[in-house]
């Protein structure tokens, strides 16, 4: 499978943003480009004038959003909790199956996590674990400011301990001119982390806009 699994430091780190600047990066450099959630929560509270996770990935993919998300449910908790109090049961074999499915229609699967990577979708099965079955290499979406340094390190730490690749961290959103702590924070992360730190500045939801921010990260080389 080629492409990227998208995951954070946390829930709101970003996730969405950079994956749809990706994949809206790669759709206009000429790559077909499927992206997946395994699971979206929340549906219940959007964030007025946003679109959901699965919409703006939609978009971005020229998919419908049911098919970027096959389980989606209203309450914004984590999704083993989601599922039960929907009285509904996560089967990781089927996520993984769709997530395959998804990426044989596309030239690269744009794969977005939930939450941060020990968040579970069963009790049994993290997001961790849906990475290391779908075999793809991470980029971590995380914020510039206070507390970046730490979480982001977990994060990598995570992700080494499974054997997985991350390709990169991407700090986001990312101020026109950063102050001396998130430069700092930027520099002690790809120092300490010893990974490829990589910034997104603020940017709209619209495909072109997320393409032209996208691009600047020449995201081909991370596949
Ligand atoms: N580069 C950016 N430009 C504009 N807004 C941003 C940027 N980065 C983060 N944000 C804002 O931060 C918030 C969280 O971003 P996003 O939804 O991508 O996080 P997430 O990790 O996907 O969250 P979730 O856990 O809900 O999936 C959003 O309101 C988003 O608009
Ligand atoms: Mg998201």
């Amino acid at each position: 499978m080629r492409g990227l699994f998208v995951t954070g430091t946390d829930t709101g780190a970003g996730k969405t943003v950079v994956a749809a600047a990706v994949a809206a990066a790669l759709r206009s450099g000429g790559t077909s480009v499927a992206a997946f959630k395994p699971v979206v929560t929340g549906t219940d509270e959007p964030e007025p004038g946003r679109p959901m996770d699965h919409e703006l990935l939609a978009v971005v993919t020229g998919a419908v959003p049911n098919q970027v998300a096959p389980l989606r449910f209203g309450p914004p908790v984590s999704p083993h909790l989601a599922a039960e109090l929907a009285g509904a049961a996560i089967e990781p074999a089927e996520l993984v199956t769709a997530a395959r499915d998804a990426a044989a229609r596309a030239d690269a699967l744009i794969a977005e996590g939930v939450g941060g990577l020990l968040v579970p979708l069963t009790l049994g099965y993290s997001v961790r674990d849906f990475a290391v079955d779908l075999g793809l290499p991470l980029l971590v979406a995380a914020r510039p400011g206070l507390g970046t340094i730490n979480h982001t390190l977990l994060t990598l730490e995570a992700a080494a301990a499974a054997g997985l690749d991350v390709r990169a961290v991407g700090l986001t959103p990312w101020a026109a001119a950063p102050g001396a702590m998130e430069r700092s924070n930027r520099a002690t992360i790809a120092a300490l982390g010893r990974v490829e730190v990589a910034t997104l500045p603020r940017v709209g939801v619209t495909p072109p806009e997320l393409a032209a921010a996208g691009a600047a990260l020449a995201p081909e080389r991370w596949l």
